[in-house]
């Protein structure tokens, strides 16, 4: 989708901006020549009342050179915001994308800010992922291809929208990662595909089995073991602060290319959505592009840990004990409890290479989180209550909410071993996402801020209505990621 700004309204759809309580009154009066109504009339007709995100689509008078003209609800002035905006914006795109106009004006934006905003929901709502689509009917194809945001202050609002575009950017790269079939996207072409965000200015570090090994990290490589792929560790820095030498903050992501649960296979119906068990570790890298892009005044360190879990010969049994780089030793009970398998050692990493003053992990990581949250909110486990207000302040602003859950002693037990440190699992259907929190805290240095975002409801959405969103892969993360960065670790 190509965003512009620009003062003329010339489209082939032009949205009028109204507020709740105008009816779509204000425009309509302008759009109808003296001495007509047919456009006030066919606003009030239908039950439009400007309430955010209510769109009336109806045929541009004989004058004008537009097709069509809409009136877009923005709810009420007193309750603007930015995600509103964007929401607004997006739910309008999605009404027109496939109807048949090329082009789009939405006229009414109050500020440059604003025009900013409506600008990124309008990209968001544009994202497609139809690359696999070789025969799409021309009904099923988008024919929006361009949305100019009307604006008298077209430069201040391009101006605004260059950190937007990036944050764009981070999630519109995180959600194609999502999408892309296992076959395709697999550590070492994942590890491939991040090594060209050099381009970005971002410092790529690929460690292979052989350097892993070198380091010890057993449990990683254990989850890795029965794929023809293999696994590797991403390293992505951006060094943007003042001081290059002061402790970064610190994103870790879980990349299971696929989840077949290995030799604890998980049933057959469903399994295809696996696919998506990457989506921390994408957001890891879209938010590092959204960083680099937007040159963030930070230093930001991304790791990701990519693996495929599969049932193989060479696969890891239930029963196996392995040795993780952190000196601790893990009894394999299932081996479909893989994501803090691998995320153990990147956390040692992460920690030992870079001593990041705060340290968040994001991880498809529990299908109990779905349960507890559904698709609504991620889950979030600290150590550290400001951490965790930073956290849940950001995912409010960005339209990614988390809800934070409980760690304590009492969960921790749970994973306690009779023959290793630990073992990978608590009691069968019992808190299994603290659990799983549990087993990743004792991986975090004594003193560390450390957060844990468990994003299996959140990462892809079956039936998704959310305007921002396609249906299926969210790049949920990314927002949130970017977010706490700008508003708490910039010089
Ligand atoms: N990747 C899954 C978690 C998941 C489930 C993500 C559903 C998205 C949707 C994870 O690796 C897993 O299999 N977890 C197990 C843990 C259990 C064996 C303790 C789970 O949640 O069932
Ligand atoms: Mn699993
Ligand atoms: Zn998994």
């Amino acid at each position: 989708m190509q965003i512009k700004f620009s003062a003329e309204p010339t489209g082939d759809a032009i949205a009028y901006l109204c507020y709740e309580g105008d009816k779509g009154v204000e425009f309509a009066a302008d759009l109808d020549k003296p001495g007509e109504s047919a456009i006030r009339r066919a606003i009030a007709a239908g039950s439009f009342k400007g309430g955010a995100g209510q769109v009336v689509e109806i045929l541009a008078p004989e004058w004008s050179d537009a097709s069509r003209v809409l009136a877009l609800g923005v709810g009420k002035k007193s309750a603007a915001s930015d995600l509103g905006w964007q929401k607004a914006a997006a739910a309008l795109v999605k009404r027109v994308l496939l109807g048949g106009a090329k082009s789009l004006a939405i006229v009414g934006a109050p500020d440059r800010g604003v025009a900013a905003h409506l600008a990124l929901g309008a990209r968001l709502a544009g994202y497609r992922f139809d690359q696999y689509r070789l025969n799409l009917k021309a009904e099923k194809k988008p024919t929006l291809t361009t949305v100019s945001i009307v604006t008298d202050s077209a430069a201040g609002a391009r101006a605004d929208y260059a950190p937007l575009a990036a944050k764009a950017e981070g999630v519109e790269f995180a959600r194609d990662l999502v999408s892309e079939p296992p076959n395709v996207l697999h550590p070492e072409s994942y590890a491939d595909r991040i090594q060209e965000l050099t381009e970005l200015g971002l410092e790529i570090e690929v460690l292979d089995v052989a350097a892993m090994t070198k380091l010890g990290m057993g449990s990683l490589l254990g989850v890795g073991q029965g794929s023809v792929r293999g696994s590797r560790l991403v390293v992505m820095k951006w060094m943007g602060a003042k001081d290059k030498k002061s402790a970064p903050v610190a994103f870790v992501g879980k990349g299971v290319t696929f989840d077949t649960g290995g030799i604890s296979l998980k049933p057959g119906p469903g399994m295809q959505d696996m696919k998506g068990d990457m989506g921390g570790s994408a957001a890891v890298a879209g938010a590092m592009i959204s960083i680099a892009k937007r040159k963030a005044k930070a230093n930001v360190v991304g790791l990701v840990g990519l693996v495929e879990n599969m049932p193989d010969g060479n696969a890891q049994r239930p029963g196996d004990i392995v040795r993780a780089a952190a000196g601790k030793t893990i009894e394999i009970q299932n081996t479909d409890a893989e994501g803090r398998l691998v995320l153990c050692d990147v956390l040692w990493y992460a920690q030992k290479k870079f001593h990041p003053k705060a340290m968040i992990d994001l991880a498809t990581l529990t299908g109990a989180i779905i349960i507890s949250l559904g698709n609504e909110h991620a889950g979030l486990f600290s150590n550290n209550d400001d951490l965790a207000a930073k956290l849940t302040a950001a995912g409010k602003v960005e339209g990614e909410p988390v809800w934070r859950l409980p760690l304590g002693a009492g969960y921790d037990k749970q994973i306690d071993s009779d023959v290793a440190d630990m073992r990978n699992i608590g009691n069968a259907g019992n808190a299994g996402s603290i659990t799983a929190a549990q087993f990743l805290q004792r991986f975090v240095d004594e003193g560390r801020a450390w957060a844990h975002l468990d994003i299996a409801g959140t990462a892809w959405k079956p039936g998704n209505d959310n305007p921002l969103e396609p249906t299926w892969a969210t790049g949920w993360g990314v927002r949130i990621l970017d977010r706490l960065i700008a508003d708490n670790y910039e010089d």
